[in-house]
């Protein structure tokens, strides 16, 4: 296992599509669990395998405050069910901000495991928001994204200037 750099915002890799994945091979369980060691080291609740420059549709969370439940969803489909939701969010990929979203309270989720076995389910609460804000990332989109272009600005703003002052040190 290995930990992986995770791209920052606003890294244009962040926008890649990523693609279903079709192996469901050793490369595929090598890939989750760096994903998981890099999630837990950062330390971060979910991580998205186009964060590490991996374009696939690749998913690793945990929500518990244990961090002994790993959850890996491969190739996730969700379908938003009734309600809306407004959440505090942050990203590995956005460090230290955090601002509200406005998602589907809750979402049906269809995924397939590291074996490739599919499963499906019904997610509310934090796990719901959460899965969205993974999705989106497989989709090239960044919760950044959904705040006023004047924040947007700032964030980049703030992230470059950081991403300059780490490189001269
Ligand atoms: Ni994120």
């Amino acid at each position: 296992m290995a930990i992986r750099d995770i791209l920052v915002y606003p890294d244009k890799r962040l926008r890649q599509r990523a693609r279903p994945v079709t192996e469901f091979d050793q490369e595929l369980k090598t890939l989750v669990a760096d994903m998981a060691e890099t999630m837990y080291a950062a330390p971060g609740i979910g991580l998205a395998a186009v964060q590490v420059n991996v374009p696939l549709r690749v998913i690793v969370m945990d929500l518990t405050e244990e961090k002994d439940d790993l959850l890996v969803f491969v190739n996730p489909e969700i379908k938003p069910l009734e309600g809306t939701r407004e959440c505090e969010e942050g990203c590995l990929s956005v460090p230290g901000i955090f601002a509200p979203v406005e998602r589907a309270e809750r979402v049906h989720v269809r995924a397939m495991n590291v074996d490739g076995e599919p499963f499906e389910f019904e997610a509310d609460g934090l796990l719901s928001i959460c899965i969205q804000h993974e999705v989106d990332h497989l989709d090239g989109k960044v919760f950044v994204d959904y705040l006023s272009r004047m924040k947007q600005y700032r964030v980049r703003k703030k992230l470059l200037k950081e991403q300059k002052q780490a490189q001269a040190a």
